[in-house]
């Protein structure tokens, strides 16, 4: 990251400055102002400044509302900058706060999670329900040999085994490395090589809008060069016939055949840092890194943020659409939610089938409370009209959310007055697979302004700065940074602390992991987008170095360079620039077997949506090509410093 800090100063935003501020009632019953008064404040900036001075006071509050099998000594630790330890000697399990100790209150009965299938089907798994396929699922596992510590991928559909799968990993101590359903095979298969994975579970298959995937077919493609994974557990979700590789592959249903209900496997006690999870996500290198994850902080961190961000109550439905693929579905879908033990609902489908109103039929259907979910998602259904909303009781609604990307006042505005119903308050939640929680949001006692995430959440110590560190203030706009570590922040990048290390040093001392913000004169934050080379498609995150590296995998290609330019609906999308190898001409043909190129190896989400074939690249002297520059030409901006360009 260390040289792509090209951002301009010129790059500001279309700020519409409305404020909209909650009423007394919402303020009044919030979580955080519970909290807040138990420490002397009514007022959040005057709370968020004491939180900065007494952040190990504040995270142990929230620390001692879970259950701990045996307390932490100290609550923070710097090991050796930048690398830091939260509750150590504390022991600890999540699943065990996410579903055990619901057993003896009257939670067990409650809802856990309303499913619903692509293809309209339904399940409704209680607390109880889901305590006991965990339970089951984890006698399972141990029967094919996991162990704590070992790597497990989950390459699955939104389904309740899913979730038991997730939940059933971490009961067991060992680490689950979840690969969103999208992905293509040799996508799967490096990160199931990076992290040296022992078993995978996947599905037979998956509908989605309307389509059948084909997802245990891309795992033995994928797993066919992995010479670690030793079994292949796969759960029927389509029934259709799919190939079982005799002594790898195995059925969930046979697994579990003998594994009675009242199957009891205790949860490990982990120590509070060791791994809970590994997730990859796009840097700006080729290689996906692995975001390591550790059981104690991280599960205080998604709780006190569900809790205050969600204003979880006892009769909240929560909807998180995101899927579990992601650190949204990790942290919102599963966690956070079961760990404050609120009913959640689980969506195997897409907003827009069979009809474009399918996500306000679901609101209608299970009195969804709150709805979570991305300003795409939100841009994308707002093209077809008020009246598919409009068809809908969405009165049980009673906040809103989005997350990442930036949402543009538009979009906020249509998700308040159409969905919202003119009132409803909208936490537009900032934060990164690397954060682990939500870092900058609104809760439900702030003033808000379409368009910005607004502050940071307590003890989250932000700022705007140059590219020295240095404080820019006002509405110049700089590099958004974050000055002390909190609970869930990632430990390291699995297998290369040299790159963890990387997000404390490009800008000295602080946390940077590459956007760039404004402030305003009251404070308020705007999260402009990335500054390195990474690329938001509709809120995922790409590498432009992935993209190319497929691209160059392809025997007609020479040199590629991928850019991300502004999309009115997908927030950026992705355009190439391709220069072919010699004996290969252009043509439409060609740019479509690229296009395909990139499905079959990274994914749907990567395929470029502009193909330009050109005969050179900017370059820098070392023969760099300089993405920035191309980007700029591009959007017409100022090219900006080129004095270390070619000829
Ligand atoms: O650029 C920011 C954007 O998403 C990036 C993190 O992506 P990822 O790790 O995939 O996590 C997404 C879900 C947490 C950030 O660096 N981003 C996320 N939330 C917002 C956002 N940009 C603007 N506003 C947001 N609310």
């Amino acid at each position: 990251m260390g040289n792509n800090l090209g951002f301009e100063s010129t790059d500001t935003f279309l700020v519409e400055e409305r404020v909209f501020s909650p009423s007394s009632d919402t303020v009044e019953n919030a979580n955080i102002m519970q909290y807040m008064k138990s420490k002397g404040f009514t007022d959040y900036d005057a709370f968020h400044k004491w939180s900065l001075e007494h952040r190990f006071e504040y995270w142990d509050d929230l620390a001692k509302e879970l259950h701990w099998f045996e307390p932490w000594q100290t609550t923070f630790e710097w090991t050796t900058k930048p690398f830091f330890k939260w509750f150590s000697g504390g022991k600890f399990n999540p699943v065990y706060n996410c579903l055990d100790r619901y057993m003896e209150t009257p939670t067990r009965h409650k809802v856990a999670f309303y499913w619903e299938g692509d293809d309209g089907s339904t399940r409704t798994l209680t607390y109880e329900d889901l305590y006991v396929l965990t339970n089951r699922f984890a006698k399972g596992l141990q029967n094919v040999g996991v162990q704590k510590g070992d790597r497990v991928a989950i390459y699955m559909p939104a389904i309740p085994e899913q979730i038991a799968a997730v939940l059933a990993v971490a009961r067991l101590g060992a680490i689950h490395t979840v690969v969103f359903g999208g992905f293509a095979a040799s996508a799967l298969r490096d990160r199931i090589i990076d992290s040296q994975v022992k078993v995978v579970i996947t599905a037979d298959g998956n509908y989605r809008g309307g389509k059948h995937i084909e997802l245990k077919k891309i795992t033995d493609e994928a797993v066919a060069e992995t010479p670690t994974v030793e079994k292949v557990v796969v759960v029927k979700r389509l029934g259709t016939n799919v190939a079982m590789t005799a002594g790898r592959d195995v059925f969930l249903d046979d697994l579990l055949a003998d594994v009675p209900a009242d199957t009891v496997v205790p949860c490990e006690p982990m120590d509070s840092e060791d791994i809970l999870y590994i997730l990859y996500t796009s840097g700006s290198t080729g290689k996906p890194k692995g975001v390591v994850h550790t059981v104690g902080g991280y599960s205080v961190g998604v709780y006190a943020t569900t809790k205050f961000v969600f204003d979880i109550k006892e009769s909240d439905i929560f909807w998180c659409t995101a899927d579990v693929g992601w650190v949204t579905g990790h942290s919102y879908i599963i966690y956070g939610p079961l760990m404050n033990g609120a009913t959640g609902v689980l969506f195997e489908g897409t907003p827009t089938y069979p009809a474009p109103d399918r996500f306000w039929s679901i609101v209608e259907r299970f009195k969804v409370t709150i709805i979570y979910t991305s300003p795409t998602a939100i841009r994308g259904l707002m093209r077809f009209g008020e009246e598919w909303p409009a068809k809908h009781d969405l009165s049980s609604l009673r906040l809103l959310g989005t997350v990442g990307e930036p949402i543009n006042p538009e979009a906020w505005m249509w998700y308040r007055k159409n969905i919202g119903h003119d009132k409803l308050p909208i936490m537009d939640t900032w934060w990164q697979t690397e954060t682990g929680s939500i870092m900058i949001s609104p809760t439900p006692i702030m003033p808000l302004k379409p368009g910005s995430a607004t502050k940071p959440l307590p003890t989250i110590d932000t700022d705007v700065v140059d590219k020295n560190g240095v404080t820019v203030g006002s509405e110049r706009g700089g590099f958004l940074i974050v000055r002390h570590p909190w609970p869930s922040l990632m430990r390291t990048i699995y297998g290369d602390p040299a790159r963890y290390q990387t997000y404390w040093d490009t800008i000295p001392d602080v946390y940077f992991a590459g956007d760039a913000a404004t402030i305003d004169k009251d404070g308020y934050l705007r999260i402009q987008g990335r500054v390195d080379d990474v690329i938001k498609v509709s809120g995922h995150r790409l590498g432009s170095m992935e993209i190319e590296s497929s691209l160059v995998s392809h025997p007609a290609v020479a040199e590629v360079a991928a850019i991300g330019k502004p999309d009115e609906l997908k927030g950026e999308h992705v355009k190439v620039f391709v220069i072919l190898k010699n004996g290969f001409e252009p043509s439409d043909e060609l740019a479509k077997e690229l296009k395909l190129h990139v499905r079959a190896t990274v994914g749907p989400l990567a395929v470029p949506d502009e193909l330009e074939f050109t005969p050179s690249l900017p370059k820098t002297r070392s023969g760099k090509i300089m993405r920035r520059v191309i980007r700029a030409k591009e959007l017409g901006q100022p090219v900006g410093d080129t004095s270390t360009l070619d000829g």
